[in-house]
């Protein structure tokens, strides 16, 4: 059992849609997963309360801490995927000094957008909190304007010749009206009706940021029919 948390320092960047999202898909794919709710804003079991029965997955809400660091025990899951609390201290505490000071997860993503001051305390979490404990993390920018992926091409490129130790996704999760329409269906960017343009390339975004985190813990996904990336 793997086990994928997704967290940040920064509010509104991502976090609960890269959770679900990642979830989803894994579950699609025929993988038991475990969708955790660690946020006590509970965005995570909102969106399972209007998804209702439509999603093939489990969920379960934790948002105290001790209970994040038992979740290792349940093992009849090939992964959990927790979203977590956007807190600006210490966002990472619970988890990370979890199971007796060993890590809860097996992988952090990091979702947060180029914009400099966003970046700037991810950076600084990153490096104060993941980094000494040698935590397999990956920071994942989310919410990039198609215009602006050139800049945050560059912004990544500048944190990673400073050679502090920050990993990125390769993916880039590009900025989509199409997200907010998901959410307030219950339904995440692989399900919306008419296959719009914006929802595929959406969805061929997330489907390229799953393959980047699964591959890291060690999850090859079935191929599937959905191929429409080309
Ligand atoms: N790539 C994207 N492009 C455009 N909108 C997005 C994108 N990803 C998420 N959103 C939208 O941004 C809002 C915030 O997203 P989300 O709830 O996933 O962030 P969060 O980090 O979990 O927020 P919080 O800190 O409140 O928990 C939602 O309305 C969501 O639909
Ligand atoms: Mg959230």
């Amino acid at each position: 059992m793997k086990i994928i948390a997704v967290g940040s320092p920064k509010g509104g960047v991502g976090k609960t849609t890269t959770a679900v999202t990642l979830a989803v898909i894994a579950a699609q794919a025929g993988l038991r997963v475990l969708l955790v709710d660690g946020d006590a804003n509970a965005s995570t079991m909102d969106w399972a309360g209007t998804a209702g029965d439509e999603i093939p997955l489990d969920v379960y809400a934790a948002s105290d801490p001790h209970e994040l660091a038992k979740l290792r025990a349940a093992d009849e899951y090939d992964l959990m995927v927790v979203d977590l609390p956007g807190a600006r201290v210490g966002a990472f505490e619970a988890i990370l000094s979890g199971d007796g000071g060993r890590p809860v997860p097996d992988l952090l993503l990091v979702p947060t957008t180029h914009e400099i001051l966003d970046l700037r305390p991810v950076m600084r979490v990153v490096r104060d909190e993941l980094i000494p404990l040698d935590m397999a993390h990956l920071i994942v920018m989310t919410n990039v304007p198609t215009a602006a992926l050139p800049q945050a091409r560059r912004q990544r490129a500048l944190v990673l010749d400073a050679g502090a130790g920050h990993r990125f996704a390769d993916t880039i999760i590009r900025d989509y009206k199409i997200y907010n329409e998901a959410v307030e269906n219950g339904m995440t960017v692989l399900d919306i009706p008419g296959r719009r343009p914006s929802a595929r390339k959406a969805e061929a975004d997330y489907r390229a940021l799953a393959t980047e985190a699964f591959a890291a813990v060690d999850i090859t996904l079935p191929a599937t029919e959905e191929t429409d990336r080309g």
